[in-house]
C-alpha cells in the first residue's frame, strides 16, 4: 500500500540510487540519451536536495512502498493567498509504473493539498507526447485548460 512522507535527504538518496529517466518527460530526446547515462552523484544528489529544500513554497514528499521510496511527489508553488499549488510526480523506475501507484500517490497529495494545507485549487501539467500523465491527470478529475508552450495544462478544483 501506497503511503507519503516527508522527503528526507536520506530517501532522495535511496530515491536518486535507483533512479531511471523516463523518456516521456523528454522533447529533446539527446537531452534524455544524456542524462540517462549518468551515474547517481552523492554530491549532486546533495546540491539537488538542498535546492529542493530552500525553495520557498514546496514541499517535497516520498510516495513509500513496503518501507521502500518509489515515487518523488511535489506541491510546489504553494500560494496561501490564491490558495493554489501545483502538483508533480515521478516514479523511481518502469517496475512501479503502470501499477496503480502513481494514481494513487497523486490522490494522497492532492487530499494533502486541500485538507491539510487548505488549498482549493491544484494546478497539473506534462508535455503533450506524455500520454499516461495525462490519462491519470484526467483520471483524477482534473480539467484540461489547454496547451502553453509545449505543455497541456489542467486544474483541479475542490
Ligand atoms: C505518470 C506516472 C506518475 C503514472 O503513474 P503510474 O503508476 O505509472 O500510473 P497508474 O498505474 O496509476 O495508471 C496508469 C494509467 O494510464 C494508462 N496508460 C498507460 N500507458 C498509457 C499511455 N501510453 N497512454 C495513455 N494511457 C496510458 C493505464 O492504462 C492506466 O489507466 P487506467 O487506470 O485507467 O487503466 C508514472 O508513470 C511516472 O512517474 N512516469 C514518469 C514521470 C512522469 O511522466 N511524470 C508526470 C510528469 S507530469
Amino acid at each position: 500500500m501506497i503511503s507519503l512522507a516527508p522527503m528526507t535527504r536520506e530517501l532522495f538518496h535511496e530515491y536518486y540510487r535507483g533512479f531511471r529517466y523516463d523518456p516521456a518527460v523528454f522533447n529533446d530526446m539527446e537531452l534524455y540519451e544524456k542524462c540517462r547515462s549518468r551515474p547517481y552523484d552523492e554530491a549532486e544528489v546533495n546540491r539537488h536536495y538542498d535546492a529542493r529544500m530552500s525553495r520557498a513554497g514546496s514541499l517535497s514528499l516520498a510516495a513509500m512502498l513496503d518501507g521502500r521510496v518509489i515515487g518523488d511527489v511535489v506541491l510546489k508553488r504553494i500560494d496561501r493567498e490564491k490558495k493554489q499549488c501545483e502538483i508533480g510526480i515521478h516514479l523511481i523506475s518502469d517496475e512501479f509504473k503502470g501499477l496503480g501507484y502513481g494514481t494513487e500517490a497523486l490522490r494522497q497529495a492532492i487530499s494533502y493539498a486541500f485538507d491539510e494545507l487548505g488549498m482549493e485549487k491544484v494546478l497539473a501539467d506534462c508535455i503533450v507526447k506524455n500520454t499516461r500523465s495525462r490519462h491519470v491527470i484526467e483520471k483524477l478529475g482534473f480539467c484540461f485548460l489547454g496547451e502553453e508552450d509545449g505543455f497541456y495544462k489542467f486544474e483541479l478544483c475542490r
